[in-house]
């Protein structure tokens, strides 16, 4: 395999810690804080799914949009009574969720080598401007690729080619790092050599593709470099 010249990282799960936002919800719902976490998450890219290959994308909304229903519906299915200001506090604590603690280590040794580094993500701008810049990593990122510009969420293949478009390089000399296995799934069959980051020591999804390499953290990327 030829040594990749990029690497993109997915953002949420993959730099920012989703199930985070647990902590404020076991406050908010007592017993109930993981469960929430997990189905909120499930539900949010259910719905990235829903609007892309339904009606010909015509029910796209943006990623802050998706979470902000998929909170909504979590809270009913668990029957969780949801104020507007409860549910304002775990929107907030969303856009503000902690950043896994080697990114910053990682991505600095990644520019010492000259590596091109990015994010491509189904986040919209905003989100992503707003993560990025909590977790201190404005400088350590030549590129923060948002599906919204496409309106096509992952594993769409118009969401997977932003990569080469947005760098000039063929998928094959891209990286791409996430810890959801289905999108490093999507992206091995796109045509990028893929690192699957499996931090809560999950199954691989059983479709007959594995990606590139398995690690268990972000730092696993440089073992491309
Ligand atoms: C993202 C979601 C998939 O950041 O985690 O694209």
């Amino acid at each position: 395999m030829e040594k990749p010249k990029a690497v993109l990282f997915d953002a949420y799960g993959t730099l920012f810690d989703v199930y985070s936002v647990g902590l404020l919800a076991e406050q908010l719902f007592p017993g109930q804080g993981a469960a929430l976490g997990v189905l909120w998450r499930d539900k949010q890219i259910e719905y990235t799914r829903l609007v892309t290959t339904s009606d010909n994308g015509l029910h796209y909304r943006p990623f802050w949009e998706l979470t902000r229903a998929a909170l909504r519906y979590a809270c009913k299915r668990l029957a969780l009574a949801l104020t507007p200001a409860g549910e304002e506090r775990l929107m907030n604590q969303y856009r503000h969720l902690s950043a896994f603690p080697e990114n910053k280590e990682v991505l600095s040794a990644l520019k010492d080598k000259g590596v091109v580094t990015g994010i491509l993500s189904n986040g919209d701008p905003d989100m992503l401007g707003v993560a990025v810049r909590s977790a201190g990593l404005e400088g350590l990122l030549d590129h923060v690729l948002s599906v919204d510009s496409v309106r096509k969420y992952k594993t769409h293949p118009d969401a997977y080619a932003l990569g080469p478009r947005a760098t000039g390089l063929e998928a094959r000399q891209i990286a791409f790092v996430s810890c959801n296995a289905w999108d490093a799934l999507a992206a091995t069959w796109y045509g990028y050599p893929t690192l699957w980051v499996n931090r809560y020591q999950l199954p691989f999804e059983e479709l007959d593709t594995q990606p590139t390499r398995t690690g268990s953290s972000l730092r696993d990327a440089l073992a491309f470099f």
